[in-house]
């Protein structure tokens, strides 16, 4: 793969057949950049303490050391990993992708990736995973957002080597517009592929109508009541 890489992120490229999670592959030490790969993990883990699940050789699974600026709100990285991902996600495929408000990036209405940026000692290490080639049952059941993978929705099989170097590229990219100018730099390309903009959401208990994305990185929800900022936590979704 090393080879392959067209952009400074993955200096270094860590590579294993199996570990328990890529996130813990990589640490504050490292420099900005550095990448962890696996080709099975055998304790992946998702957002809220979830586990995140995908067959050997199937998938991406892939960590990227950041040291963001002070003024920048680390959070804010699932959305701007979330944004690459779904982009080259949409080169590969040629079909539209959404990202759902904070992680989950979504084709054909299923999810296919997923971000998380965990802190560590001042860094983060945001973690992807790119569902690429499963086949449908290969695919977790009962997750809240139906799962798929590039291969489930398009029908093909999928280059995971070249989608992976897409992937860093873009993610340093978004990642540099970022670092610079916060989320404005990228809001545009974000707003455009809001997943849940318009649709009808449950957030604690508590039933409105997705708005937006703001610019600040929360999602603002209309509820009967007053309009809600919704900072972290779980949006459930109808239809
Ligand atoms: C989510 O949607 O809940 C986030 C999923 C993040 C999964 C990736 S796979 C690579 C990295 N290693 C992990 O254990 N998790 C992230």
């Amino acid at each position: 793969m090393q080879p392959l890489l067209q952009g400074l992120f993955g200096r270094p490229y860590l590579y294993l057949d199996r570990c328990e999670t890529t996130q813990r592959m990589l640490d504050a030490a490292q420099p900005e950049g550095a990448v962890a790969l696996c080709e099975e993990q055998t304790a992946g883990r998702g957002r809220l303490g979830r586990r995140w699940e995908a067959p050997a050789g199937t998938s991406i699974l892939v960590s990227v050391v950041l040291r963001p600026p002070r003024e920048r709100k680390p959070a804010e990285l699932t959305l701007v990993g979330g944004l690459a991902a779904a982009i080259a996600i949409e080169r590969a495929t040629g079909l539209a992708a959404q990202l759902k408000w904070p992680n989950d990036v979504m084709l054909d209405r299923r999810k296919v990736a997923g971000g998380l940026a965990e802190l560590k000692d001042g860094a983060v290490v945001l973690g992807i995973g790119v569902n690429v080639n499963q086949r449908p049952g290969d695919l977790p059941d009962g997750t809240k957002a139906p799962a798929g993978s590039l291969r489930s929705v398009t029908g093909r099989e999928h280059d995971r080597a070249a989608l992976l170097v897409d992937l860093l590229l873009e993610l340093e990219r978004r990642y540099e517009a970022w670092r610079e100018g916060g989320l404005d730099a990228v809001y545009d390309d974000l707003g455009a592929r809001d997943f849940l903009r318009g649709r009808r959401v449950t957030v604690d208990g508590v039933e409105g109508t997705a708005q937006r994305i703001t610019r600040e990185g929360l999602l603002l929800v209309e509820t009967e009541a007053e309009p809600l900022l919704v900072g972290s936590g779980e949006v459930d979704y109808r239809g």
